[in-house]
C-alpha cells in the first residue's frame, strides 16, 4: 500500500541564512537552512550558547529577517511581508513561552491571559470565558485577580502557558521554558505545557538544554555550526 501523502508543513525553511557583522567582520550564525515542521508535531531544538536557537525563533516568528532564504508558515510567505505585516501574523498565529516568563507586572493573571485575546479582537464576555477556562486548566484560576509578582516561578510559567495559548495559534514558540524553574516545578510545567500543546494540536517549536525535556519531543534537532542536525533517533522515526 502507498503511504498516505503527507499534508503540507506548518512550517518551511528553505535555504535560510543568518549573520551579524561585528566589527566590520560577518559572523555568520544560520548557514543554508531547509528544514520543515508538520502540523501537530513538538520539535526540540538543542545546542550549545549562541548556536543560533533564539536566531531561528525569532525568524520562524518574524520578529527578525533572514539575509537570504525563505520561510513559509501556514502558506505564508514571512519574507514578503512588510514589517506591520509581520507583526499581524505574529499576534495572531504565535503563542510565546519564555524562559523569565515576561508577564506584564502591572496586569493581574487573568488580565495578562485576556491580552492576546483582545490583541485578535476577542473581548467581554466570550473573552473572559476562554481565559477563565485556561486558568481552570492550568490550576490558577482561584489567582486570577493576583498580580504576577504575587507568584512563584511554577505558577508565573503556568500563566505563560495559559497566555501562549488564549488566542489559540497554530504555533507555540518556547524559549527555554523550563530553564528558570527547579527540577520537580520544571516537571510538572513541562507536562502541562506538553499536555495542552498535544490536546489542542498546536505545533511547537521548543528550545531546551534538557535531555529530559527533549525527551518529550518528537524530533529533536542540533544547531551545530550553522547547521541544523537531527537526532538519529527522531530522524528514523520520521520516516516511518
Ligand atoms: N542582534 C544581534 N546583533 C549581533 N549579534 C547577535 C544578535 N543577536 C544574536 N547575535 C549573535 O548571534 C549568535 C546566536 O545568538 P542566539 O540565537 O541568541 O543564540 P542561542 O539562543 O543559541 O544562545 C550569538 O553569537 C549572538 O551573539
Ligand atoms: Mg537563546
Amino acid at each position: 500500500m502507498l503511504p498516505a501523502p503527507s499534508p503540507a508543513p506548518l512550517i518551511a525553511l528553505h535555504g535560510v541564512s543568518k549573520g551579524y557583522h561585528e566589527a566590520g567582520t560577518l559572523h555568520t550564525v544560520l548557514h543554508n537552512v531547509d528544514v520543515t515542521f508538520a502540523t501537530g508535531e513538538t520539535i526540540a531544538l538543542m545546542g550549545k550558547s549562541g548556536s543560533g536557537k533564539s536566531t531561528l525563533l525569532n525568524l520562524v516568528s518574524g520578529i527578525d529577517t533572514p539575509d537570504a532564504g525563505d520561510i513559509v508558515v501556514a502558506g505564508a510567505s514571512l519574507v514578503q511581508m512588510n514589517e506591520q505585516q509581520r507583526t499581524l501574523f505574529r499576534r495572531r498565529m504565535v503563542g510565546f513561552v519564555f524562559q523569565f516568563f515576561n508577564l506584564v507586572p502591572t496586569l493581574t493573571v487573568l488580565e495578562n491571559v485576556l491580552l492576546p485575546l483582545e490583541l485578535n479582537g476577542t473581548t467581554g464576555a466570550p473573552a473572559r470565558q476562554i481565559a477563565l477556562d485556561l486558568l481552570e486548566q492550568v490550576g490558577l484560576a482561584p489567582r486570577r485577580t493576583a498580580y504576577p509578582d504575587r507568584l512563584s516561578g511554577g505558577e508565573q510559567q503556568r500563566i505563560a502557558i495559559a497566555r501562549a495559548l488564549a488566542h489559540s495559534p497554530p504555533l507555540i514558540l518556547a524559549d527555554e521554558p523550563t530553564g528558570n524553574l527547579d527540577s520537580d516545578t520544571s516537571a510538572h510545567v513541562l507536562a502541562l505545557l506538553d499536555r495542552l500543546v498535544r490536546q489542542t494540536g498546536k505545533t511547537m517549536l521548543m528550545v531546551t538544554h534538557s535531555p529530559d525535556v527533549a525527551a518529550v519531543a518528537d524530533r529533536v534537532l542540533h544547531l551545530r555550526e550553522g547547521r541544523l542536525v537531527e537526532d538519529a533517533r527522531t530522524a528514523s522515526a520520521a520516516l516511518r
